[in-house]
């Protein structure tokens, strides 16, 4: 019988490198590793040595940097998505990607399993298995992390070293840390007390407030029918400009965020973010549309926005609700085009102007000076009908209650 094939998604950290060898020693697989960069800001160098020593026979890494920022970021900030008003959601987001890259290698490669390196109470093990599902129903997950016999980090380093697996165990990092261009979860250690304040040493990418500059940094960003396009009035790609704002926000400690969230499995855990790009560019791109949208449209987006960061938080970014849902997020940015001028100060981001050729903003409708057209008359009989309601809802009370005392 032919050997069976295992895609693995690879990250090169301790689970994953543990996980190659233990599914080559129990699943007696030939063991391929795919590991997707994302824009993450640590080297990948190396991974092809440490995932082979690890047991693996063949090794995909996969530059999918510029698709996850314009086929799953920019969407998400057409949308203006953030879990629970708060959460940008950068590994959220890049579950789908990476579970897509992992479905076409196995189908490439003959392999009818993948496997994953996420805990079993997590979110991330449904957004993988439900992605994964979703592209080919026919293709199996493993999630080894779920069913092993390691029950300490520990354990893990004894079978590595007993096995030969290369770990870098000398630089122990007390926290559990996904990254990418879209922004940094950091969880673990400490931070599983909600009262206590995350240690500077948990951020890698942001200055406290208390050490950024004490001068504000003026930062100008254009965008195009939602997608922002140019920074400071130069134009760049995608990834470029979230490297930019990464920098920019960074230096001024932009985008810190500690949150209790609700994860899917229905237990609250303290996460901390850092998402320097992301901060600045839901707040712009906000800020754009309130001069962009007619009023019920972007009322009525807000709770689009809201159902779209569920369905992305809960691991359903390929289903028929969130393609429908793009499409009118798509439609609602036809005219969100134009540029946004905002300050940053120590971990402040605060907007000095916006302007766009479609801003629904009439200076004469609005203005107090004598160049105001707006018809003030006309509000007479507005108010008296918008009212009206609430003048019979009062009538009709009064009238009840009157006729109760009467028959008492
Ligand atoms: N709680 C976040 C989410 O569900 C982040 C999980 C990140 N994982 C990690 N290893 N820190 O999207």
């Amino acid at each position: 019988m032919k050997k069976q094939k295992i895609v693995v998604a690879y990250s090169g950290g301790l689970d994953t490198s543990v996980m190659v060898k233990w599914l080559k020693n129990n699943y007696d697989a030939d063991i391929i590793t795919l590991t997707g960069n994302l824009g993450q800001t640590k080297e990948l160098n190396g991974l092809e040595e440490k995932a082979i020593k690890s047991g693996a026979s063949k090794v995909y890494v996969k530059d999918l940097t510029k698709k996850f920022v314009e086929d799953f970021v920019f969407p998400s900030l057409k949308a203006g998505a953030l879990y629970e008003g708060t959460y940008p959601m950068a590994t959220a987001i890049g579950r789908p990607l990476l579970a897509k890259a992992l479905v076409e290698v196995a189908e490439k490669e003959n392999a009818t399993f993948v496997a994953h390196g996420c805990t079993g109470k997590g979110n991330d093990q449904v957004r993988f298995e439900v992605s994964v599902g979703a592209l080919n129903p026919d293709i199996k997950c493993l999630a080894p992390l779920r069913t092993w016999e390691f029950k300490s980090r520990e354990q893990e380093i004894d079978y590595a070293i007993k096995n030969n697996i290369p770990i870098s165990v000398s630089k122990d990092n007390p926290y559990s840390i996904d990254e990418n261009i879209w922004g940094t979860a950091i969880e673990c250690g400490v931070l599983e007390d909600p009262m206590a304040e995350p240690p500077e040493d948990a951020y890698l990418r942001t200055t406290s407030p208390e050490n950024a500059p004490d001068e504000t940094e003026c930062v100008s960003v254009y965008f195009e029918k939602g997608i922002p396009v140019s920074v400071n009035e130069k134009d760049m790609d995608g990834v470029s400009l979230l490297n930019l704002l990464n920098e920019i926000g960074g230096r001024n400690a932009i985008g810190r965020i500690d949150m209790i969230e609700n994860r899917l499995v229905g237990i609250k855990s303290r996460e901390v973010y850092e998402a320097p790009a992301a901060t600045i560019l839901h707040f712009a791109h906000q800020e754009l549309e309130r001069i962009t949208l007619e009023k019920s449209v972007m009322h009525y987006k807000s709770l689009i926005a809201n159902e779209y960061a569920s369905l992305i938080y809960n691991g359903l970014w390929f289903s028929p609700l969130r393609e429908a849902l793009e499409s009118f997020v798509d439609k609602t940015q036809e005219k969100v085009t134009g540029l946004v001028k905002l300050k940053l100060y120590k971990g402040t981001v605060r907007i000095s102007g916006r302007k766009s050729i479609f801003s629904l903003y009439d200076p004469e409708l609005a203005t107090y000076t004598a160049a105001d057209q707006f018809d003030h008359s006309a509000s007479e009989g507005f108010i008296k009908i918008f009212g009206l309601p609430y003048k019979t809802i009062h009538r009709v009370e009064q009238k009840s209650s009157n006729e109760k005392t009467a028959l008492v």
